[in-house]
């Protein structure tokens, strides 16, 4: 009788299937409020997105045939398996010594990347089950198996504070989002390449600064940043077998709208967390440029314009945006008639802002004859 034994580990795992599985997914530990935070849905948490899972199968991928080819080998052959756990880099952390705020923002922090990497996880497997093209499930069969890693990893950190997010229990629960696979490819594109560039931006200043380093899964950013990198490659060679999805006079509006939205909604987050950033050293306004500025950069491989990141109206656009949002915030805890008219009013505020954000002129952008890149930050 063949009897599969458990894996112990998802670092170890070779499919995404394998990696759930394993034994770091386990919850001993009871986490009711941290599986709430999880399962909620704003505009500013991870969603859990679904789509039309025919119309990706019938993908082809032969106009990028000879890059494809070279991506999918880099990642079969699997640079970082067995790399996303506690080994002897990892630093023994004083949950209990922690300043209260900062544990309190960053535990927020984990709660929300780990499900931000497990609903990536559970669309990509998603894919990979439905599909038949042999090349659509074989990428997305590769990328579920990094993001199970991911989310491991990040339960493993959330573990030690006495924490878990109940994995299984969102995958149950938690509302999808239906996207249409064009939507899809802007929104995960730009999160993985998003992804790539605030894991790396907070890499390379913890070099600098290693004393800023409060926790060590910091020191696990290089190789999973690029991963996501990786991830973002093969949604852009994915945009370019067919260039109405990027070039179209509609589909341009939609980049725009998308890249605006991603943008924004990272500038909010992050001003929502001034204990972690303080504790790592980084202003949340410089890092949300940086990371802007580096995310463009990269998006021209694939798409027709970049957002104007330095017009006047920029800034000013988001810090509306943020003063809307507290004010939602607040009036949400107020709660009555009273919050209720104050809800209304702050989300009219949010929309004006956004709006003029989005109205700012974006930046042409001349696509290159390949796309693929290698992580260069
Ligand atoms: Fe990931
Ligand atoms: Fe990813």
């Amino acid at each position: 009788m063949n009897v599969q034994t458990p894996l112990n580990h998802s670092a170890d795992a070779k499919t995404a299937e394998e990696g759930l599985a394993a034994q770091n997914f386990d919850t001993p530990v009871d986490s009711t409020r941290a599986t709430e935070i999880a399962m909620q849905n704003t505009l500013l948490t991870p969603r859990f997105y679904t789509t039309d899972f025919d119309e990706l199968d019938s993908l082809n991928v032969e106009p990028v045939r000879a890059e494809w080819d070279l991506l999918i080998a880099q990642m079969k052959a699997d640079p970082n398996k067995g790399h996303f756990k506690k080994n002897a880099d990892w630093d023994h952390i004083d949950w209990d010594g922690m300043d209260p705020a900062l544990k309190a923002e960053f535990i927020d922090f984990l709660i929300s990347s780990c499900t931000a990497e497990f609903s990536g996880c559970v669309l990509y497997k998603e894919m990979k089950r439905r599909g038949k093209n042999p090349d659509v499930t074989g990428l997305f069969q590769l990328m579920a198996r990094d993001e199970a890693r991911h989310a491991g990893f990040i339960n493993d950190a959330l573990r030690e504070a006495g924490i878990a997010v109940n994995l299984g229990f969102l995958t149950q629960a938690k509302k999808y989002t239906y996207f249409r696979p064009k939507f899809i490819y802007y929104a995960t594109y730009l999160s993985e390449k998003i992804g790539y560039a605030r894991y790396i931006t907070i890499y390379r200043h913890l070099e600098a600064n290693p004393d800023k380093r409060f926790h060590p899964i910091f020191k696990w950013f290089r190789e999973w940043c690029n991963d996501e990198f990786s991830h973002g490659e093969a949604f852009a060679l994915l945009m370019r077998t067919d260039p109405e999805i990027t070039q179209s006079r509609m589909n341009r509006l939609w980049i725009k709208f998308f890249l605006t939205a991603v943008f924004s909604t990272m500038w909010v987050r992050d001003h929502q967390r001034p204990a972690f950033h303080e504790a790592l050293g980084v202003d949340p306004a410089w890092y949300g440029q940086e990371v802007f500025r580096k995310t463009s950069d990269i998006s021209r491989q694939v798409f027709p314009m970049v957002l104007d990141i330095d017009h006047p109206r920029w800034i000013p656009g988001l810090e509306r945006l943020d003063r809307a949002n507290r004010q939602i915030a607040a009036a949400k805890r107020q709660g009555g008639i009273g919050g209720k008219l104050k809800q209304w009013w702050g989300s009219a505020r949010a929309g004006a802002a956004f709006l003029s954000l989005l109205t700012i002129p974006s930046i042409p952008n001349e696509v290159p004859e390949t796309s693929r890149l290698e992580p260069a930050y």
